[in-house]
C-alpha cells in the first residue's frame, strides 16, 4: 500500500461477502440437550487442560439463545454467518444415525437465518471431536476420516437442500499440531508422531467429506449472491502464517523454511497440487516413517474445491538457535528453531501484522493458482469492559479490522480473487485453552447474565458493511 493510499475510502468488488464468524463449541453451550454426546473438549476441559478449569458447557449460551441472536445479526444488517455444526450433537458417537434433535438445532439455525435474509456458511468440522473417537485412536488413526465422511453425509442430507456454502474442515493445522504434538489443545496428546498422521487424516477426511457433498448438496436457498449461481461451493479453511527470518542468514533462513513447510505448504501443497512438498516429508522422518501415506491418498486429498478459507491473525517470526524448540512442540521434525514476538497491544500477545494477509493471499493466488478465496477469519482480543454508561468503545479492534480490510482490498487491486470478509468473531467467546480470558467479539457478552452489548467494533462494521467500504480515514 502507498502512503497516498492509506486512509482513503475503499470499496469492494458487487457481491463481496460481509459477514460474522463463530464455531460450535466456543458459543454453543447446552451441552446436555439434543442428545448430544461428549466432545474431546468437555474431557480436556474437565481435565484441567483450559484456563482456570473453564469449560464450553455454557458459554455463549448460543443454543438457546440462537434465535434472538440471528435477529442481532439482522439488527447490524450482517449478510453472512459462518457458523460451525457440534459433530457430538449430530451423531453423539461418532458414528452411526443421526439424532434428529441435534439436527433439527442446525435446520432451524440455517431457517432462522435464511428468514432473515442471512447467508449460512458452515463448518463441519471446528474441533470437537466426538470424544468415542478419540478414544478408539482419533485423528492419529486412518477410520476417524471415513468417520468424518459418514458424518458429512449425514449433515449434507439434512441441509444440502438449503446452505450452499461448505467448509469441511477449519484449520487442521491447529487440531493435529496443537491437540496431538504440543498438547495445548483436546486432546492434549504430546507424540509427534501421532500429530503427523492426525495431519494426513485430516486432511483425507477433508477430501472424501469434499466427494460426499459433492454427491449429496444439491445448492442452497441463497441470499444476497449475485452471482447468479446456484452451484454449491465446497472447500476448506486453512490459517496461513506468513513465516518471516529474523536475519538473511542461511540458518534462518532454514528455520523459516521448516516451520512455513508445517504451517502452509504442508496443506498448500497436498490439497491444491496433490502432493506434499518433499523437504517437509524429509524434516518429518525423524518422527514418523510416513506408513500412514496410502497410495490414491493425495488423489483425494487434491479434490477439486470451489474456495478456500483464509483464517488470518498474524505472522511467525523465527531464527536458528540451537535447542530453542520447545518440548513438546506444534513443530514435528523442526529442532532448533526459536519464535521471535513481535510488540503487541492485544490481550493474548499476538502483534497486529495485516501486511501478512495481503502476503498470505497473494502467494496463495501467484505460487498456487488457488481457488476464490474468502478471509473466514480475522481478529482481535483486546481487554474490552463496558463504561460505566455500558458502551464498549474499542477503537483498536476498529483500527484492527479497518487495517486488514485495507490488506484485503490491495490484495483485490492486485489481482486476488479475494470474495469476502468475515470478522472473528460475532461474540466474546470460549477461547480454547485460554477459556474466557480472551474477548475477540465485535458483541461484548456478560458471561454472568448473558447479556449481549455490541461494541463500537459491531456498529462501525455494520456501517462498512451497508457502504460495501471503507470510509476514508485521513485528517
Ligand atoms: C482461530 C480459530 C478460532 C479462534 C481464533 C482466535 O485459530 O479458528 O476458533 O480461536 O483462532
Amino acid at each position: 500500500m502507498s502512503n497516498e493510499d492509506a486512509g482513503r475510502a475503499r470499496g469492494f468488488p458487487e457481491g463481496f461477502l460481509w459477514g460474522v464468524s463463530t464455531s460450535a463449541y466456543q458459543i454453543e453451550g447446552g451441552v446436555d440437550l439434543d442428545g448430544r454426546g461428549i466432545s474431546i473438549w468437555d474431557t480436556f476441559a474437565a481435565a484441567g487442560g483450559t484456563r482456570d478449569g473453564q469449560t464450553g458447557a455454557i458459554a455463549a449460551d448460543h443454543r438457546n439463545l440462537m434465535p434472538a441472536d440471528i435477529a442481532l445479526m439482522a439488527e447490524l444488517g450482517l449478510p453472512a454467518y459462518r457458523f460451525s455444526v457440534a459433530w457430538p450433537r449430530v451423531q453423539p458417537d461418532g458414528k452411526g444415525s443421526a439424532s434428529e434433535e441435534g439436527l433439527d438445532f442446525y435446520r432451524a439455525l440455517v431457517d432462522t437465518c435464511l428468514d432473515h435474509g442471512i447467508e449460512p456458511v458452515l463448518t463441519l468440522y471446528h474441533w470437537d471431536l466426538p470424544q468415542p473417537l478419540e478414544d478408539a485412536g482419533g485423528w492419529p488413526v486412518r477410520d476417524t476420516a471415513y468417520r468424518f465422511a459418514d458424518y458429512t453425509a449425514l449433515v449434507a442430507d439434512a441441509l444440502g437442500d438449503r446452505v450452499r456454502r461448505w467448509t469441511t474442515i477449519n484449520e487442521p493445522w491447529c487440531p493435529a499440531m496443537l491437540g496431538y504434538a504440543w498438547g495445548i489443545h483436546a486432546p492434549g496428546r504430546t507424540d509427534p508422531e501421532a500429530a503427523v498422521a492426525a495431519a494426513h487424516h485430516l486432511l483425507l477426511g477433508h477430501g472424501l467429506g469434499v466427494d460426499v457433498l459433492r454427491s449429496r448438496v444439491a445448492h442452497g436457498r441463497t441470499n444476497g449472491d449475485s452471482s447468479g449461481s446456484e452451484a454449491p461451493e465446497i472447500g476448506i479453511t486453512l490459517n496461513p502464517y506468513p513465516v518471516l527470518p529474523a536475519t538473511a542468514s542461511e540458518a534462518d533462513h532454514d528455520a523459516a523454511r521448516r516451520i512455513d513447510g508445517i504451517a502452509n505448504r504442508l496443506w498448500y501443497d497436498s490439497i491444491l497440487r496433490g502432493h506434499y512438498p518433499r523437504d517437509v516429508l524429509d524434516d518429518l522422518l525423524s518422527v514418523s516413517d510416513l506408513t500412514h501415506i496410502h497410495d490414491g491418498d493425495l488423489a483425494v486429498i487434491s479434490r477439486p474445491i470451489d474456495a478456500m478459507g483464509v483464517n488470518y491473525y498474524r505472522c511467525y517470526h523465527v531464527r536458528h538457535e540451537p535447542g530453542a524448540s520447545a518440548s513438546p512442540s506444534a513443530w514435528p521434525g523442526s529442532t532448533d528453531v526459536a519464535f521471535i514476538d513481535p510488540d503487541s497491544n492485544t490481550s493474548n500477545g499476538w502483534a497486529v501484522e495485516p501486511g501478512g494477509l495481503y502476503d498470505a493471499v497473494i502467494r496463495l493466488v501467484t505460487d498456487y493458482d488457488a481457488p476464490p478465496l474468502y478471509v473466514h477469519e480475522s481478529g482481535a482480543a483486546y481487554r474490552d469492559e463496558p463504561d460505566a454508561a455500558g458502551v464498549v468503545n474499542d477503537t483498536d479492534r476498529i483500527a484492527y479490522h479497518a487495517a486488514h480490510l485495507e490488506a484485503s482490498s490491495d490484495a483485490i487491486t492486485a489481482g486476488a480473487d479475494l470474495r469476502g470478509y468475515f470478522v472473528w468473531s460475532l461474540f466474546d467467546n470460549f477461547e480454547w485453552a485460554e477459556g474466557y480470558t480472551q474477548r475477540f467479539g465485535i458483541v461484548h457478552i456478560d458471561f454472568a447474565t448473558q447479556r449481549r452489548t455490541p461494541k463500537a467494533s459491531a456498529h462501525w462494521y455494520a456501517k462498512v458493511v451497508a457502504a460495501n467500504g471503507l470510509p476514508s480515514t485521513g485528517p
